[in-house]
């Protein structure tokens, strides 16, 4: 049985704090949506802005571009745009601030392939309305289609777009930067391809690759959590801990998007982004300085020490499910292959379990274990670190029921915070040990809302902060260790089914220790 504790941080006066809110010294800029009537401009995009408006974190002479292909008047989209707000802001009850950020936007419909599209754009940049207030700075979001990304950025490169401003003598001088959105290819040449794309128009430093992961509070957290605790940064290494588990359950299914999904199956959905994220962060040296670059190196170190998987170790290193019909929170679900757009034999995984080493003086001998699963039995992110047990285990030999491991676990989302297991005695005549967790909510500490993941990440670009965004080593060291998986595995690892609404197949555990509970 595990009896949760009160926050030791309760009474601390913690629950009086507030977020600490980012650096106010936000230059102006225009920021040019490609995809600006999609799903992630209305869902996050935008209301991102919004919230970074409302928290006085935008400049007062922002301008929003938005770029389309449907035809529709500033008017049209400014509308959509607050219904938007109205249903995906954080700051609901500031939405008469609305009228204030709608001044703001304008709409540009064309198709990418347009060249009169992007002599318009320029025209708009150049114009005094928007360079002048926004001194020349622009900020480009590919939130496309992932095919539009080349032909986008080589008509940015053709129309001069990319350096708009530059070499005019203004101090500080302009800026011109890009964020791209996942996924950064789907493999390490189709990676290699863009990131070549990409910098024949851009120089680095201009280019931020986004993984919203980064951009979570709690994601952040695991490096302040170890770099500014000895207590647990002391213990972080091969000498203390047994086993690492980093696992992303959602309790969603393909959500409409099936042909997508099919497409890049769970590997290049989540592993090789968001869980190589968490892998790199909890993993990675303390770096020389809490800056962009060294933080950047360390991740990169810590990709290139994976120690990289033969197709013979395929069997004992990876577990594939897929979903078949089941129930969620009660609600009947279909099968994936039932899904709409999927074909009745996919192979594609849902679910994986991966057991991956690194192979450097920290970490050797520790295993790794990456999992994410779709329609799993509940919406769960945690980076769970299992400890060693004393050499001698003097209960356990005495034959005392209930002794555990110590685990320090990182709740991502949702409930964010962190738990610390360990074994007490059991009161009462005998010797009994019981399991309990010593529990850290952000939720109860922090009355006030921390901010989204966009609204951090957008605000990161337009202050040119790039620690939170992936270098192109980075993407490209990702990919090359991911290289065996993406190969055909139906012998290797044969797809194992799952019912919807549980924690994936049985045979997870063949690949080394058992999920922890
Ligand atoms: N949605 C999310 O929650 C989410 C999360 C993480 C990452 N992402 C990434 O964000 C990107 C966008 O995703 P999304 O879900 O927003 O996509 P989406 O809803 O399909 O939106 C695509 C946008 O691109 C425009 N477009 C497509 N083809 C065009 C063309 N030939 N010319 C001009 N405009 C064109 C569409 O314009 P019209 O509608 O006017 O045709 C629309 O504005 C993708 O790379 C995705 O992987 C999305």
């Amino acid at each position: 049985m595990t009896s949760s504790l009160q926050s030791p941080f309760q009474g601390a006066g913690l629950s009086e704090v507030q977020p600490t809110p980012p650096s106010t010294d936000t230059p102006p800029l225009t920021i040019v949506i490609f995809g600006a009537s999609g799903d992630l401009t209305h869902r996050k995009l935008v209301p991102a802005l919004f919230d970074l408006m409302v928290d006085g974190l935008l400049h007062p002479e922002t301008r929003i571009l938005g770029v389309a292909r449907s035809p529709k008047t500033h008017e049209e989209f400014r509308g959509e745009l607050r219904a938007s707000v109205q249903t995906f802001a954080r700051s609901t009850n500031h939405l008469d601030l609305f009228s204030e950020f709608e001044k703001k936007i304008f709409y540009h419909p064309m198709t990418f392939d347009d060249p009169n599209g992007y002599t318009a754009i320029r025209t708009t940049l150049l114009s005094d309305e928007f360079r002048k207030p926004t001194r020349g700075n622009v900020l480009y979001y590919l939130a496309t289609p992932p095919s539009y990304f080349v032909p986008i950025i080589r008509n940015l490169g053709s129309f001069g777009l990319a350096k708009i401003n530059e070499d005019t003598g203004e101090t500080p001088a302009p800026f011109t930067r890009i964020i791209v959105e996942k996924p950064f290819g789907r493999d390490l040449a189709s990676a290699r391809d863009l990131n070549r794309e990409v910098l024949q128009v851009f120089a680095e430093p201009q280019v931020y690759r986004i993984d919203h992961y980064l951009g979570k509070e709690t994601v952040q957290n695991i490096v302040v959590f170890r770099l500014s605790n000895p207590v647990f940064g002391n213990l972080w290494n091969n000498v203390f801990v047994k086993s690492v588990h980093i696992s992303v359950h959602e309790s969603v299914g393909v959500e409409g998007r099936g042909g997508y999904f099919e497409e890049a199956g769970i590997l290049r959905d989540m592993v090789q982004n968001h869980l190589f994220q968490l892998m790199t962060l909890t993993a990675m040296e303390p770096p020389v300085a809490f800056e962009a670059e060294s933080i950047r190196d360390e991740k990169v170190k810590v990709l290139r020490s994976l120690k990289p998987v033969r197709i013979d170790d395929l069997p004992r290193t990876i577990v594939r499910g897929q979903y078949t019909v089941g129930e969620v929170d009660g609600v009947p679900v279909q099968g994936y292959r039932n899904e709409p757009k999927i074909p009745p034999l996919s192979d594609t995984s849902t679910f994986v379990r991966m057991k991956v080493e690194i192979q450097n003086w920290r970490w050797a001998g520790v295993p790794f274990y990456l999992t994410a699963g779709k329609r799993m039995s509940k919406r769960e992110t945690l980076v769970r670190i299992v400890f060693k047990d004393f050499p001698f285990a003097l209960f356990r030999l005495a034959g005392t029921p209930g002794t555990v491991p110590n685990e320090l676990i990182i709740r991502i989302q949702p409930n964010e915070g962190i738990a610390l297991r360990f074994g007490i005695k059991k009161p009462g005549g005998s010797l009994m040990i019981d399991p309990v967790e010593m529990n850290f909510s952000y939720q109860q500490a922090y009355r006030a809302q921390a901010p989204e993941a966009y609204e951090r990440l957008l605000h990161d670009a337009i202050v040119g902060d790039s620690t939170l965004f992936a270098r192109n080593d980075e993407v490209e060291n990702s990919w090359n260790f991911m290289a065996p998986f993406l190969g055909d595995l139906t012998k290797l690892s044969p797809l194992r089914f799952y019912t919807a609404g549980t924690d994936g197949p049985e045979e997870q555990d063949r690949i080394g220790e058992p999920s922890p509970a």
